[in-house]
């Protein structure tokens, strides 16, 4: 059975929080004297002088109605990468417990792992991408507190079939990370409705993808009230700024642009495969349900050298277990990608 408490570091159940000022008083004074703020304003236009709302709760009411969860269960980070941090800082205790990891997978989880001094136990996937379930519960222990799946998979682009994901689910004790950063671009829906359901699952998504506000530094993890809590407890105080703050909230106001966007993506997605499943020196094209397609080609190295030489970068992931000789393409523009199936088709091998 999944026990929270029993997962979470003894440290972290003991830690009191940092009370920041907006946290003491919410109400609406006339005078704000409370956090050492400069009340002349800043020195350039803008009003960046006061602290940030420090859970975004004006973010969180939008998010809350589009992906139809109640705003206790949504935590923002300073991106993805912060929410994977602290679910590191607060269930796995360096030196002793232990994560799972599916190569070829997102880096950050394994640099993650290292800063915070945790074991990694790698499960590699199948030739196909899908997830080696056997083995995966072979080598679960009892100091095992997170399994990262990711979904669709960077670098691969496969989405995880959903019967798997209920499966590590029902039969792990600790924490199962869905990370579904590239969701938005995926033919089946996300695994956020079965939140409700189980107490261990923590999906994360991004507004760095689909939303295209990478700059902005947002991101975003779903999980249970209890789970919420504990990150929240955790996080710096501020990590949203109030610039990020007023952006996304400006964009979830423009559905319709983020779904024309997706539509986009998706439909070069397709004029790119098509055109690169043209090309002779290209394998194998992995069918994807991301913004990206991974290639394998006859020589991963000089191609890559051969595009950059003509101001094109691709991600050469030809060191990762499975991605021999592969080459990671992000969809890019009509244009871009037109150009880059052009110089394509000036290489000679
Ligand atoms: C699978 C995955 N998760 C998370 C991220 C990072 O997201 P963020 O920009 O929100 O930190 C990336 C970025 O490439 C990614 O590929």
């Amino acid at each position: 059975m999944f026990n929270l408490e029993k997962i979470t570091r003894e440290n972290i159940k003991k830690a009191k929080p940092y009370s920041s000022a907006r946290d003491e008083y919410k109400g609406e004074a006339r005078i704000f004297l409370d956090a050492n703020e400069n009340a002349l304003g800043s020195v350039i236009e803008g009003n960046f002088n006061r602290y940030p709302d420090p859970y975004q709760e004006n973010v969180k009411l939008k998010l809350a109605k589009i992906k139809k969860v109640s705003i206790e269960n949504i935590f923002l980070g300073n991106g993805s990468d912060e929410a994977i941090d602290l679910l590191f800082r607060a269930f796995c205790e360096p030196n002793i417990d232990n994560v799972i990891l599916l190569p070829p997978t997102y880096g950050m989880y394994q640099v993650a792992a290292q800063i915070n001094d945790i074991q990694v136990i790698e499960v590699p996937l199948l030739s196909n991408f899908e997830i080696d379930l056997d083995n995966v519960f072979n080598v679960i222990n009892s100091f095992t507190k997170l399994i990262f799946i990711c979904s669709p998979n960077n670098p691969s682009g496969n989405q995880i079939e959903e019967d798997i994901i209920l499966k590590i689910l029902e039969n792990f004790n600790g924490i199962v990370v869905v990370d579904e950063a590239y969701i938005d671009f995926a033919e089946k829906p996300s695994v956020l409705s079965l939140m409700s359901k189980y107490a261990n699952l923590v999906v994360l998504q991004t507004f760095s993808k689909a939303w295209g506000m990478a700059a902005l530094r947002v991101g975003m993890a779903f999980a249970s009230v209890d789970i919420i809590q504990i990150i929240n407890k955790i996080k710096p105080p501020y990590n949203i700024n109030s610039v990020s703050q007023d952006k996304i909230s400006l964009a979830l106001d423009k559905f319709p642009n983020f779904e024309k966007s997706v539509s986009e993506t998706k439909k070069q997605r397709l004029f790119l495969a098509s055109e690169l499943e043209k090309i002779e020196f290209i394998d194998k094209i992995y069918p994807s349900d991301a913004n990206f397609i991974l290639v394998s080609v006859k020589n991963a190295s000089k191609i890559y050298d051969f595009l950059a030489n003509n101001g094109i970068i691709v991600r050469n992931r030809s060191k990762m277990p499975n991605c021999d000789s592969c080459l990671r393409i992000t969809v890019g523009t009509e244009l871009e990608n037109a150009e880059l199936i052009k110089i394509l088709n000036q290489y000679v091998g």
